[in-house]
């Protein structure tokens, strides 16, 4: 597509009926936020410009997505409408041509495939937009065709009909523009309707009545078009797009054991041959490499890292930490700011004691160590290669011990020197 593009994205709104007092766009799903979601979707189209329009809670939004490239942010003042909310982003655009992109920031499922097609059918329309065949419709506009199918205009629910009430094909609230065809249009709106608002949904019947043919493309994956408007629409949400990553997952060799019961965040990279057992939770910014084992029941926070053939298992919770090659940590055991050599074995309810109540220290163990079962390890500590611990052992703050050196007890002291080492490759 040749065509320059601009993105607007629309989320000035007060989404109060979340209840919740964070702002609706910034509510999170499986890793990102609502408006996240909807503007890496557009991203993935190079947009020259993206302009968020923002009003309630701006300064929070404004922070949250602060540092997103070639994004403007614009405060629409009192929101007037979703026609107003696209004139205001316009004022940011005034020399732009091109194809003007309107997403919400709220409708957080739509596909870069999806918005890709939307440009391709404008073809030298004014406009395309989004639409979909709802089995419930309500709330949403609606849309109008002519005998010959032709699209004429768009009804807002509350303006419509009883017989209008009954189409149930819907606007999605997706729209391509012609920049040049939309300011003209823009200036031309005004708020007679039901909900005394600026319409955007208008400029389509103004195009119609101008002779000027507006195009449509209909999805029939209708959870792209899903607008949180609640809690209850956000967890609808959250489980079509668990469902997206997960697949993708199982297509690239990811043996995902139980898919109910799995949660990955957005943007995680697992390698082929991964086994990811029930009721495993990973968070965004994790790295997970190829033949590992993550599961039943293991939490895996950001910035954590498995290399190849690490396991982690039943209730281990990692927080960036990096888990060496072949390394395994398969019970009760908590590893926070801790970076694990390769070969190593962590046992049963080893805790990782990395927080002094101010700062967060960091745990270092070398590769081949064996740490026995309920060791405590304060941080700062060391522990060095082919080093071991006693059961219990209490491995007090700023603790070094050397490479092949065994420490037991409490607090924790050098017993002897590590021999008869199992080979690199122990079991
Ligand atoms: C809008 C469409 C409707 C469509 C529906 C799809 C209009 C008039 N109607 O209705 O045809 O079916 O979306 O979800 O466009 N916003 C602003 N500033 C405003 C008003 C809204 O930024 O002044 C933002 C909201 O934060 C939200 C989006 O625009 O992200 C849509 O606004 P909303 O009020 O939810 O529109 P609907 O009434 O749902
Ligand atoms: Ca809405």
């Amino acid at each position: 597509m040749s065509r320059p593009l601009a993105v607007v994205c629309l989320a000035a709104g007060l989404g109060k009926r979340t209840k919740v007092s964070i702002p609706k766009v910034l509510l999170p799903l499986c890793g990102r936020t609502l408006a996240a979601c909807a503007l890496d979707t557009a991203d993935a189209l190079a947009p020259e410009r993206t302009v968020v329009v923002l009003h309630h809670q701006r300064e929070k939004v404004e922070k949250a997505l602060a540092g997103r490239k070639n994004t403007t942010f614009v405060d629409q003042g009192r929101p007037l409408g979703t026609g107003h909310a696209v004139k205001v982003a316009l004022q940011e655009l005034a020399d732009f041509e091109g194809d003007v992109l309107v997403v919400y920031g709220d409708c957080p499922l739509i596909t870069t495939a999806t918005l890709g097609a939307l440009r391709q059918v404008r073809g030298r329309s004014p406009c395309s937009l989004l639409t979909a065949t709802l089995d419930d419709p309500s709330g949403l506009g609606r849309i109008l065709r002519d005998d010959d199918d032709r699209l004429v205009g768009i009804r807002e629910e509350k303006d419509c009909t009883p017989d209008e009430r009954g189409i149930d094909e819907i606007n999605a609230g997706f729209y391509c523009f012609d920049a040049k065809a939309l300011r003209p249009a823009l200036e031309q709106l005004q708020p007679n309707n039901a909900q005394g608002e600026y319409y955007l949904t208008d400029v389509v019947a103004q195009f119609v009545a101008d002779g000027r043919a507006v195009e449509t493309l209909e999805t029939d994956d209708t959870d792209e078009v899903l607008g949180v408007n609640s809690l209850a629409d956000l967890a609808v949400a959250r489980l079509a797009m668990q469902e997206r990553i997960l697949l993708e997952h199982l297509q690239n060799g990811v043996l995902i054991h139980d898919p109910s019961s799995t949660f990955i965040d957005h943007g995680v990279a697992i390698g082929a041959d991964t086994r990811i057992l029930p009721c495993t939770v990973i968070d965004a910014g994790c790295t997970i490499g190829r033949n590992c084992e993550v599961g039943p029941f293991a939490h895996l926070r950001g910035g954590t890292v498995l290399e190849d053939g690490a396991e982690i298992g039943n209730f281990v919770e990692a927080k960036k930490t990096r888990v060496g090659a072949g390394t395994k940590a398969k019970h009760l055991t908590y590893l926070g700011d801790t970076v694990i050599g390769q070969h190593a074995n962590i046992g049963a309810g080893t805790i990782t004691a990395n927080y002094d109540g101010v700062h967060k220290h960091e745990t270092r163990i070398g590769d081949r160590a064996f740490i026995g079962s309920g060791t405590v390890i304060v941080a700062p500590s060391r522990l060095g290669n082919d080093s071991m611990t006693g059961a219990g052992a209490i491995v007090t703050r700023n603790s070094a011990i050397g490479d092949r050196e065994i420490w037991v007890g409490v607090p924790a002291k050098l017993l002897k020197a590590r021999t008869g080492l199992p080979g690199k490759e122990k079991a």
